[in-house]
């Protein structure tokens, strides 16, 4: 599966989530590649932190990458895009290359990401190719705030579903990216890892639900 993590806005915990979601990945034994599409290339900085990622990480971050990626992620059982923060071309061709795409979310402030640009790409790419799914996923949760009604009803409106599993804003989370470490290389990551887990395996299911459906329908059409 090729999930991308989008956002036009800098901040949200793309790369974060992108890092450690691959991590997951990896540490479940699967062959995990890691597009870094931000020109920034924070992913790709933080691989030359080590010498032992437990998945590839390569540099991709130009328009027309989606040939390229969807080549790339042919020898891998799992690819993970990096998105960058802003919704141009780049971030159109990392829609094209994906399964899933992966809407960070911050809960705090004045929330207009139902109508911002990237929910709008994703939606147009949707009508190209019905098979893409997306999810918002509430990343940076500041403990004990209330996230009530009000952001699931918006994402209702924006017409994207929102993931079960939430991020909370956790020290360990920037603490072990900039140290060149994942969440479950983190002394005291313990329950940032766990949160991770279950938004890796959320993502996993829905896009298994989406083969099945899809493989179902065929076989109906078939008869
Ligand atoms: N859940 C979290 N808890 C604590 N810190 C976080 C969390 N998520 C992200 N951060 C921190 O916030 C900053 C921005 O996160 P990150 O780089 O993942 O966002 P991004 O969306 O990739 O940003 P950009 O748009 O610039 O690529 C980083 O310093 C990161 O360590
Ligand atoms: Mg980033």
């Amino acid at each position: 599966m090729i999930i991308a993590f989008l956002n036009q806005k800098g901040g949200v915990g793309k790369t974060t989530l992108a890092i450690n979601v691959a991590a997951r990945l990896a540490g479940l034994g699967h062959r995990v590649l890691l597009i870094d599409a931000d020109k920034q290339a924070s992913a790709t900085t933080w691989a030359s932190l080590r010498d032992d990622a437990p998945f590839q990480v390569v540099s991709m971050a130009r328009p027309n990458m989606a040939r390229d990626a969807l080549k790339m992620a042919e020898s891998y059982t799992h690819t993970i895009i990096d998105g960058p923060p802003h919704a141009e071309e780049i971030a159109r061709s990392c829609i094209v290359a994906s399964d899933f795409v992966v809407l960070p979310i911050e809960p705090s402030g004045l929330s207009t990401w139902a109508s911002d640009l990237t929910v709008r790409q994703v939606r147009e790419a949707q009508d190209l190719k019905p098979s893409l799914k997306c999810g918002f996923v509430v990343s940076r949760k500041i403990r004990k705030t209330v996230i009530g009604r009000d952001i699931r009803k918006m994402a209702g409106e924006a017409g994207i579903p929102i993931l079960k599993s939430e991020i909370e804003q956790r020290v360990g989370f920037a603490e072990s990216l900039t140290m060149g470490r994942t969440i479950y290389e983190w002394a005291g990551g313990k329950a940032a890892a766990a949160e991770i887990s279950q938004l890796t395996d959320e993502i996993a299911r829905h896009v298994e639900e989406n083969i099945h459906g899809r493989a179902k329908t065929k076989a109906t059409v078939k008869r």
